[in-house]
């Protein structure tokens, strides 16, 4: 795990421009502040799809729900606030048994005693693991499947990992099995910019920790006031990008890679980036791994859109 991370900071303050992989920003402090950004008002997408979630719920039954038993998968489930909603319903009118995917145990351990809390009876059955592994997992049954990808998460990865996910995400689906994939939709460049930019500085704070988990977890001396958190948005790519700037030029040893990295003043680091879709590119790049389009919900403003797909056939 460690050397793993090591590997990839090496690698990423080689690259030219530099660069730092996203998925490392979940430490237990990166975790607290990204429920700040949540809460952030200028942080619009957990609203949007909570809205969905909370006022769209007989929609997303009718779009998603079988007849027969089947299994609710949800990759990357979190907290579960927004399935809340979704699962309450469900559980009134259908059979059916959600299984939560997470990397963190922790947080499966919290959200299955939730759901048991919330909701009588209800059959929680969590897998730990990464998505791939975890999806390896699930047993081969016969069972219909509704998968669930929520929060615009695809938008963090590449455009050659998203489909290598989708890819594997449909190899886990038998025909007629469902997706909803939450994503987050291309708008005024003004609405998205202070999403990643919140002016109490949580998202600041989310992007310099990752420079902190460096120091702490490689024993680098990454100086946190040298650097300063810098959002864009490229409204062409559709592309939130964030970076770290180096206020000075400047040196910094990272032990556990026995290195000393020089920065530039001005030079940046790219830490994430938040895809932003359209709703006729989401539908061409899913049909490429057999996933059709039925509909989709959208939250009042139109900001945000869960996508509902389904499995033609399996190969
Ligand atoms: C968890 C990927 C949906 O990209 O909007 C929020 C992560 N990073 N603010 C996003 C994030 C900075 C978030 N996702």
């Amino acid at each position: 795990m460690k050397q793993m991370f090591a590997k990839e900071v090496d690698a990423g303050l080689s690259a030219e421009p530099k660069k730092l992989p996203s998925k490392y920003f979940y430490d237990a402090k990166g975790d607290e502040l990204f429920v700040e950004i949540m809460n952030a008002p200028e942080y619009y997408l957990t609203d949007c799809e909570m809205q969905i979630f909370k006022q769209r719920t007989d929609d997303l039954i009718r779009l998603l729900a079988f007849d027969q038993p089947f299994e609710l998968i949800e990759l990357g489930a979190g907290d579960g606030t927004k399935t809340i909603h979704l699962l309450k319903a469900l559980h009134a009118s259908h059979s059916f048994r959600y299984c939560p995917i997470d990397i963190s145990q922790h947080a499966l351990d919290e959200l299955k005693a939730f759901v048991e809390g919330e909701i009588e009876n209800i059959e929680v059955f969590p897998i730990q693991g990464d998505y791939f592994a975890a999806l390896d997992k699930l047993e081969k049954n016969n069972t219909p499947r509704v998968m669930l990808f929520l929060g615009s998460n695809l938008g963090n990865m590449s455009d050659a990992d998203a489909r290598n996910f989708l890819k594997r995400l449909s190899a886990a689906m038998q025909q007629d099995d469902r997706l909803l994939l939450g994503v987050d939709l291309k708008k005024n460049p003004d609405i998205i910019l202070p999403a990643y930019d919140d002016s109490a500085g949580v998202t600041s704070e989310f992007n310099l920790n990752l420079l902190r988990r460096i120091n702490r977890e490689l024993g680098a001396n990454f100086d946190l006031e040298a650097f300063e958190h810098a959002p864009l948005y490229d409204p062409v790519k559709g592309e939130a990008r964030s970076y770290l700037v180096s206020l000075k030029a400047q040196e910094v040893y990272i032990e556990a890679i026995d290195r000393i990295v020089h920065f530039d003043e001005g030079e940046k680091i790219h830490t994430e980036t938040s895809k932003k879709y359209d709703i006729e590119s989401v539908k061409r790049i899913t049909a490429e791994y057999g996933l059709e389009y039925i509909e989709q919900i959208q939250d009042e403003r139109c900001y945000f859109s869960d996508v509902i797909l389904r499995k033609t056939q399996t190969p």
